[in-house]
């Protein structure tokens, strides 16, 4: 790659010289990478008009997420919720990103109980009253993609139950006060896993937030454990998800090898997801997705 010159375009589009653009920020990337910070890429900076397009499908994911809201009660099925959330994102001018991402079958995950994550919708899988069950809602809306969720209490649930969605929600918003521009990606981590270890509660490692907008899944990489002032450089314009998973007894997890995607806590204890997706901004984080 060349070098661009001081009076050439800028790289972000937007028409400015060089000099006067993104010069000064590449620079300040590029001394925080000589003293040994991990830095993002430049593919990892979103302009202008992607923000934009990304902001737009995150509205758009709300609005899904704001009809679950209404939908969820005791009777339905994990597949009626698949029927709202795939009717209802063609009809709002998306596409829902799951359905055959990677052979994935349907147009959202739904995870009940013990389930972790991408549980598939069945029609045979009725809500109980009691269960605590996950919607993960991703949209593609002018292909720019957003992605978060939501967890459910069907009718009245154990205080346990009650007390563990509660805590995932907290150790996320937690982590979400701790992305901030030139902070570093692992005080997120440190901050969800303070909050949920100090309630006696595990994190999942396996699986981690990640990089979204242009792509379902892009860099980084998001860990829910983590230590402060470490990991990667959090710089303005990064959007990615935070969601972390936690579990009420072991942080193991298994995967169903049947079909292929369903993960559930090895040791059958209930598990608790929120998801955001983010961007960083120098005023503080904005959450695109909720
Ligand atoms: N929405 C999930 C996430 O938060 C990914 C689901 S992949 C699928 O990253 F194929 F199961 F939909
Ligand atoms: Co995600
Ligand atoms: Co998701």
């Amino acid at each position: 790659m060349y070098k661009i010159g001081r009076n050439d375009p800028c790289w972000c589009g937007r028409g400015a010289k060089y000099k006067n653009c993104h010069l000064a920020f590449d620079q300040k990337l590029e001394n925080y990478a000589i003293m040994g910070v991990e830095v993002p890429e430049r593919n990892m900076i979103k302009l202008p008009d992607q923000i934009e397009g990304i902001r737009h499908a995150g509205v758009i994911n709300n609005q899904i997420l704001d009809l679950v809201d209404e939908f969820i009660k005791p009777g339905i099925s994990t597949e009626d919720i698949n029927t709202l959330v795939h009717e209802n994102t063609i009809r709002l001018g998306g596409i829902p990103a799951p359905l055959n991402f990677e052979g994935y079958p349907k147009s959202v995950c739904t995870s009940i109980n013990e389930v972790v994550c991408h549980g598939i919708p069945d029609s045979g899988r009725i809500l109980q009253e009691g269960d605590i069950i996950n919607v993960d809602v991703t949209s593609i809306v002018n292909g720019y993609y957003a992605d978060a969720s939501r967890m459910y209490c069907v009718g009245k649930v154990s205080p346990e139950a009650e007390k563990l969605v509660r805590v995932a929600k907290e150790s996320l918003e937690l982590g979400l006060k701790e992305a901030r521009a030139w902070s570093h990606l692992g005080n997120v981590g440190a901050a969800i896993s303070e909050h949920v270890y100090a309630n006696g509660y595990t994190v999942v490692r396996e699986i981690g937030g990640h990089g979204v907008g242009l792509d379902f899944h892009e860099e980084p990489w998001v860990s829910h454990i983590g230590t402060r002032g470490t990991d990667m450089l959090l710089v303005p314009g990064m959007i990615f998800t935070i969601e972390p998973m936690i579990n009420a007894g072991n942080a193991d997890v298994i995967h169903d090898e049947e079909d292929g995607w369903t993960v559930s806590t090895k040791d059958g204890s209930l598990s608790a997801q929120w998801e955001y997706t983010i961007l960083i901004t120098e005023d503080g984080p904005e959450v695109l997705a909720r």
